[in-house]
């Protein structure tokens, strides 16, 4: 194992301790039962690590950014537990979603236990940093639910465009993956330009993060992903390929595609017409050259950084996120 892959695991597995002590095995259990449930079944913990390795890069002791980490890891997890209802979605980490185990009631009272639980933790972070790192952090909770509403929006129109795609991915994922290296900076102690400089590097691998999860969502295995196989196609979501397929020479190819997404029941094989046709018309080839593209320029970001040799593990992250299959 790399120094890279061993640190990120010892730093996930310190995570996931303070996860579980962040959410208390108490009454009442139609709360906390789904909760823990949720934090249990797995999760790359990407957010918390992006956090702790910014914090690291700017010369920073992670164990002062960890109540941080931890918080950014329960608001995530409760947009996937609210996410999940949206989109009507019952796999999730291998696991069924809390509203397929339990009910709606349920699981909406979850995410939102756990936005509790995740300030709770985040007035552990030190004093001299709450200020900034507070509104940060609020600023954020209110843009993923403004990306998350542009989402919705986007399922009952046919005229998305590409800018207005990157606004909403930049705001439901972005965010948050923005707000890890912004407050791992800032919690590391970083200067003003440092932290600048992990904004903007957050902000190109959230969006590609986002393009990447679009395209695994028909690309990959629900083994491999843990998620429903094609569920971006069933629900009609404005993702990266469908906006890109709008602009596609072949009209035939459109109208089909067209025609899948508005069947009102899509089957299990439209879906692997659909992952064809998508191949086949170089959909697939033009958001895996974007991916590519954007975590290039993330790391030519970190080419500014008045130490670039401190950026090592960043880089790795972004290597990392380039191979996932999930
Ligand atoms: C899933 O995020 C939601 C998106 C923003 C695409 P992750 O892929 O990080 O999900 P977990 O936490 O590892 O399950
Ligand atoms: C993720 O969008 C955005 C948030 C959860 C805020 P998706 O709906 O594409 O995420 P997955 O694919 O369900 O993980
Ligand atoms: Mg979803
Ligand atoms: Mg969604
Ligand atoms: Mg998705």
């Amino acid at each position: 194992m790399s120094d890279f892959t061993q640190l990120v695991a010892q730093l996930k597995r310190r995570v996931d301790e303070e996860l579980l002590i962040a959410a208390p095995q108490v009454e009442p259990r139609s709360l906390y039962e789904p909760i823990r449930y949720f934090l249990s079944i797995g999760g790359k913990r990407l957010r918390p690590t992006l956090l702790l390795l910014s914090a690291r890069t700017v010369g920073g002791d992670p164990e002062a950014a960890m109540s941080a980490a931890v918080a950014i890891e329960l608001l995530h997890n409760f947009t996937l537990v609210h996410d999940d209802i949206m989109d009507h979605d019952h796999l999730r980490r291998g696991h069924p979603t809390v509203h397929t185990r339990w009910d709606e009631s349920v699981a909406i009272l979850a995410g939102d236990g756990l936005i509790g639980l995740a300030y709770r933790q985040l007035l552990e972070v030190p004093p001299r940093y709450l200020g900034p790192v507070f509104r940060l952090f609020t600023e954020g909770v209110i843009e993923v639910c403004e990306g998350q509403a542009f989402d919705k929006e986007f399922e009952g129109r046919d005229d998305v465009t590409l800018p207005e795609y990157f606004r909403m991915i930049g705001k439901k994922t972005g965010r948050l993956i923005t707000m890890a290296t912004q407050i791992g900076a800032i919690l590391g102690g970083g200067t003003e330009e440092e932290v600048d400089i992990l904004r903007q590097y957050g902000d190109v691998i959230g969006v590609a993060f986002q393009v990447q999860d679009d395209l695994l969502d028909i690309v990959e295995s629900e083994e491999v992903i843990g998620k429903t196989f094609g569920s971006d196609v069933s629900a009609g979501k404005k993702t990266y390929l469908m906006v890109k397929s709008a602009e596609l020479p072949d009209a035939g190819h459109r109208r089909r595609m067209r025609e899948i997404l508005t069947a009102p029941a899509v089957t299990p094989n439209m879906l692997l017409e659909m992952q064809g046709l998508f191949r086949e018309s170089g959909i697939f080839d033009q958001a895996q050259a974007e991916i590519e593209r954007s975590y290039r320029r993330a790391n030519e970001m970190l080419d500014r950084f008045p130490h670039p040799e401190s950026t090592r593990e960043l880089r790795d992250f972004t290597g990392m996120l380039l191979n996932r299959r999930s």
